[in-house]
This record gives C-alpha cells, structure tokens and sequence, in this order.
C-alpha cells in the first residue's frame, strides 16, 4: 500500500479513533488517521485528564484545609490557579507526546487536516483523497452542547472554558447536576469557591443508583455546595463582573460565572455522513451491535455512537472494530458492563444495573441487594471518608450491579466489573481474600454479607 490507499481510513483521532488505528496496525492492517486537532481528542485534551489533574489539585487542598484533625499542622494559603493549570498542562503534554511516540511507532499514518465522508469508501482531506478498502471508522467525538437560547460567551462557560480559566470565581451557579456538573462543583468548592448546582430532575447524578445521588447530596451539603434538585433553568444575564439566573419559578441565583453542563452533543454534522447514506438520529450515527452503520464498511466508534459518552467505551469500540474489520469476529461489547466513575469528592462508581433496573429486569421479588457501609472499613476510617458499597443480584443467581460512594472508590470498580462482567455468585467471591486494610476490604465484606456470612457488618 502507497500513496493515499489503505486498508483503513479512521476519522477522528480520539480515544475511539486512536484505538482503532493502534489496534489495525498491530494485526497488520495499514491505517491513515485523520485527525483536525490534537491527537487523543477531547479525553487527553479538554476531558477526562485535564478535570482530573484538578480534583487531584483540589484534593491537596483539601488535605492542607483539614491536615489538624490529623494531627498535622499545615495551613492552605491558598491556590495559585496559574501553577495549577502548569501542572495540569505538564501532564496532558507528557501523555500528548507518548501517544504521538505511540502511534508513529506503529506504523499509522497521521493526517492532520479536517475530513469528510466523500462516499463508503473515501474521505478528503484538504483535496487529498484517502481511499479505504477494508473500511472506513468515524469516529468524529462530541462538544459540550448548551441548551436553546443560552448563548456561550464571556461569563457563560462550558466545561471547555472553564478548565482554561485563569481565575478563581468567588461565587459559581453549575447548571447540570450531572457528571461534569458535580466534577467541577467539587474542585471549585475546594479551591474556596460558593457553589450552586440547579439540576432539573429530582437528584444529582440522576443515571446512578439512587441511593449514591443520596449520599452525594449529603456529602456536597456537609462540604457547603447547594444544590437546588428539581429546578429548572429559565434564562441568564450577564454583566462584566457576574451572572444572574433566573430559574422558571421565579427566583434568581447571582455569581462570577455560570457553568453549562446540561450533556454532550454528537459532532456527526457537516462532514458527508447524511449525504454518504449514513443513518443518524438526533445528530448520533446509528449502528448495530457490531459498530456497523447501515452502509456496508461504514463503521463508528465513541461519543457519536448512541450509549455512554466514556472513553474507555471509546477504547473498547475501536478495539472491536478493528478486529472486526481483520476477521476476528469479536464478542459485541455488553453497554451494561461498562465500568462508570463520577470523580467528585467523594468519588461514584458503578457498574451493571442499578436496583430499580434490576427490579425491572426480573421483576422487584426477584431482586436482592445489600449495602455495606465504609463507617465498618479501617481504611476508609483512617481517610475519614464516608459512603457505602452496594451490592444488587438477581435472587439465587449473579450479582448484577455494584455501586459504591467514597473517597477513592474510583480505584475500586475494576473488581466490580470482573464481578458483573463474569456473573460471578457472591459466594464466588466470598471465598476470595481481600487485603487488610484497605478499601478493597470493603467490597469482599458486602459479598461475605451477600452469601450469608457477615464477618464486620450485622447483616
Ligand atoms: P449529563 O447528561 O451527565 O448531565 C447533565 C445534567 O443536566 C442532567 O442531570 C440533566 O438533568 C441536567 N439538565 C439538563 N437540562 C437542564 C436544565 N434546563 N436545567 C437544569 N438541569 C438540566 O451530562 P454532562 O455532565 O454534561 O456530561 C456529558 C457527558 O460526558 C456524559 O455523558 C458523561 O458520561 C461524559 N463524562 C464522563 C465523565 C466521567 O466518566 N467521569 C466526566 C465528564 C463527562
């Protein structure tokens, strides 16, 4: 292969479509990956990497803030946002160049440029035609969308400006109580700020399990962010120096700066799909199981596929993919088992079905679960967190969610979804040691409790 042919032809070079093209390389497949921005897309860029260098930072904070009740004294002076964000940048370009180094070492072929589906096979590249004839991958990402007639601009942010700002507002209204949401309220809360969520549904985070929107409320009260739950966003001014919302009963909400975080939006439109034959819905590419779109060699991958907007999805679609395109008949990756993580402080995470999902699924009689609380975890008591690690099965048959709430709970789902993933019985895993102390221990108790033989807990 030479020139502007390949076997593959990725558009987008995000986590989906940086996957795909490592993936194809390594079975041998020869790849073009076209990319408009930066290699590594919204997640190393402005996503997940960026916001969590943040909390990282808003965690030392914390620690300095409440370093006396451990007996040490340290006093925060306060945060120089600038070194902050050097910091941050240090680690986005060091993971920036690896990838860079990662990609060219596999032999891909990096396009920088902005592409369009020009038909099934082919995509254009500044009048350059790179033609594809195995398949071609979109893998185009998303945008932080705002909602009808709430213009973007000066004090009116989203996720994107706010993770640039080189200043600490005093006072901010998060609209959205969702995962940016609640992420950016927590790092903002511990840089010092006044913060507001107005989140329109009854409870935070409202695609999780109930009960951890609960204990997240609680912990944001105790650590002095409102949330106003149920309550629904009318209209903004702004000034040069702040923001009044106006919410549709009537009150109004002031502060420096308002955060929109009401979704992420499909960035599907104006590059040929419609027009190639691909079938969309709301902006999203549709496709089956197998990331197939309704033209034959027409695959998409990621944020624009309809499902969970998370980049290890991402990964996972581009890996399928490209396997699928090499003949390696893939297993379909199961939405369900997708691990998820809201990294406020504390921290969310989840996997499998939530218990009102599983009462769904085999009817509310057919379902058991079991919450164990950190307040019996040592190590969660030497954090000094709270929270909890529920457990939900179907009766007599797998463990099926598990959701958990805590300081660094994050680091605990890989076990969760072994768990979900592989239908594991909680007898299965009682029978396994989990170290002690550590957080972990938390989980091998909610299963002890499950399969009958509570060890620290009074089940
Ligand atoms: P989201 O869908 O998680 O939350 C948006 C929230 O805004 C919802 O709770 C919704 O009820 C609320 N809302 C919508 N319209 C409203 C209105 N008019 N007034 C008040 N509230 C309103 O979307 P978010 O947080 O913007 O995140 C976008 C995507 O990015 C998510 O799908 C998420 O999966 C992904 N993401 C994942 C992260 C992670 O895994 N840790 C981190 C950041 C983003």
């Amino acid at each position: 292969m030479s020139g502007t042919a390949f076997d593959l032809v990725i558009l987008g070079g995000g986590s989906g479509g940086y996957a795909a093209a490592l993936r194809a390389a390594q079975l041998g497949l020869s790849v073009a990956l076209i990319e408009k921005d930066k290699l590594g897309g919204t997640c190393l860029h402005r996503g997940c990497i960026p916001t969590k260098a943040l909390l990282h930072a808003a965690e030392v904070a914390d620690s300095a803030r409440e370093s006396e009740q451990f007996g040490v004294r340290a006093t925060l002076e306060g945060i120089d946002i600038e070194k902050v964000n050097a910091y941050r940048d240090g680690v986005v370009s060091r993971l920036y160049k690896g990838l860079q180094g990662l990609v060219s070492s596999r032999d891909v072929t990096f396009v920088q440029g902005t592409g369009r589906l020009t038909s099934p096979t082919t995509v254009e590249v500044d009048g350059t035609t790179y033609t594809a004839s195995k398949g071609v991958v979109l893998a185009t990402g998303s945008y932080s969308r705002s909602l009808p007639g709430l213009e973007i601009g000066g004090r009116v942010v989203t996720s994107d400006e706010a993770l640039n700002l080189d200043w600490i507002p005093e006072k901010v209204i998060v609209l959205g109580g969702g995962v940016i949401g609640v992420e950016f309220a927590s790092v903002w809360r511990s840089f010092g700020c006044e913060v507001t969520i107005v989140e329109a549904l009854p409870r935070l985070v409202p695609n999780e399990e109930e009960a951890c929107s609960k204990a997240l409320d609680r912990a944001f009260r105790k650590r002095g962010i409102t949330s106003k739950l149920g309550a629904r966003f009318a209209g903004v001014t702004q000034s040069d120096t702040g923001v009044v919302v106006t919410l549709e009963d009537g009150s109004t909400l002031e502060a420096n700066l308002l955060l929109v975080a009401v979704g992420r939006g499909p960035h599907a439109s104006g590059m040929g799909f419609e027009e190639a034959g691909v079938a969309m819905d709301r902006g999203f590419v549709l496709t089956d199981e197998r990331l197939s779109t309704n033209v034959p060699g027409v695959f998409a991958v990621g944020d624009i596929v309809p499902g969970l907007q998370l980049a290890h999805r991402g990964f996972a679609q581009g890996i399928f993919v490209a396997e699928e395109i090499a003949g390696l008949s893939p297993n379909p990756i199961v939405e369900s088992g997708i691990p998820r993580v809201t990294y406020c402080e504390p921290e969310i995470a989840s996997v499998g079905l939530t218990e009102a999902q599983a009462a769904e699924k085999y009817g509310a009689d057919q379902v058991q679960s079991y919450e164990y609380n950190l307040g019996g975890n040592g190590k969660s008591q030497i954090l000094g967190t709270a929270g909890f690690v529920k457990l939900v099965r179907e009766k007599d048959g797998p463990v099926v969610g598990v959701h958990m709430v805590g300081s660094r709970v994050g680091e605990l789902i890989g076990e969760g979804q072994l768990v979900v993933n592989w239908e594991a019985f909680p007898d299965d895993v009682a029978a396994l040691l989990h170290a002690h102390p550590t957080q972990n221990e938390a989980f091998g108790e909610a299963f002890l409790a499950l399969a009958g033989k509570p060890l620290h807990s009074h089940a």
